[in-house]
């Protein structure tokens, strides 16, 4: 059995569970039959995403918590498994329409939260602030970024990158963003979102942000770049149409670029 804090372990008893590898980042994710696990090397990150689940109990549908832990170095979160599946998987995969109008719905209701009292700032400045901190300490994945953006056509380091972000900030349309509005951290159910997860990057934030991921995480969901598997039936004025505005491709390109730098 996994090494626990006393609190968590006495929640999961010897219950049985698969480890997810669908996660990028130092996570560790333990699937139960109906909870998660999700251990995390303490971060600004992990502490947000705890934050963020709790005030967001009864504002959107996001996992429960059933338990929260530190040691010295781990975070420890047990939460409720999300129904349904990731908005990701070949069933919505296959239903591009209906999937296009699900996750529409999914950034709308993001932007109808209330963010008057909002404690958790996501914004430019902040967003800046953390892709300096990784550029400086060298922990830009430079094998998981898009074709072009560095190279003989593109920047030519994380630090001319950076640069260009902070000379060329955009104005903001500040919203409740959830920050990795990437389709597997979306859950879907009977027609719409059953789970906001991985919210370590949400507060508040441009809603062009979220805009922006989840047109590159279709585009790439689509195009078969994670699994190989390529879908047809989407096109991007779908998502646009769903969603009534006019594609702002100026910031959907600024926000890409700056999420090469997470
Ligand atoms: N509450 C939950 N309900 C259902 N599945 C979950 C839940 N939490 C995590 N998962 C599964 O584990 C995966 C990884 O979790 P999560 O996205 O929170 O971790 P991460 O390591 O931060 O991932 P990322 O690479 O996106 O940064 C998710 O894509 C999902 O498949
Ligand atoms: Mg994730």
């Amino acid at each position: 059995m996994l090494d626990l804090p006393g609190k968590i372990k006495s929640l999961i008893g010897e219950e049985k569970y698969l480890i997810d590898d669908v996660g990028m980042s130092d996570s560790s994710v333990f699937l139960f039959h109906d909870k998660v696990l999700k251990i995390q090397t303490i971060s600004e990150e992990s502490q947000n995403e705890y934050h963020v689940m709790e005030w967001l109990q009864d504002k959107l549908p996001v996992p429960k918590i059933l338990g929260f832990e530190r040691d010295e170095k781990k975070s420890y979160l047990l939460m409720t498994k999300a129904h349904g599946e990731a908005s990701c998987s070949d069933k919505y995969l296959q239903n591009p329409e209906q999937l296009t109008v699900m996750l529409a719905e999914g950034l709308q209701m993001l932007w109808k939260v209330d963010i008057s009292n909002c404690p958790f700032i996501c914004d430019l400045e902040k967003k800046l602030q953390m892709a300096k901190y990784t550029v400086e300490n060298n922990l830009v994945d430079m094998d998981d970024v898009e074709p072009g953006t560095f190279g003989e056509n593109g920047f030519k380091n994380p630090d001319h990158l950076l640069e260009w972000l902070n000379n060329n900030k955009p104005e903001e349309e500040l919203v409740l963003s959830h920050g990795d509005f990437c389709l597997p951290n979306i859950f879907l159910a009977n027609g719409k979102v059953s789970g906001y997860i991985d919210l370590g990057k949400t507060g508040i934030s441009d809603k062009w942000q979220d805009i922006a991921l989840c047109y590159r995480s279709l585009l790439h969901n689509f195009d078969g770049k994670y699994t190989g598997k390529q879908y047809q039936g989407f096109n991007v004025d779908m998502l646009f149409e769903k969603l009534e505005i006019e594609p702002n491709w100026d910031k959907i390109r600024y926000y890409i670029l700056l999420d090469e730098l997470f």
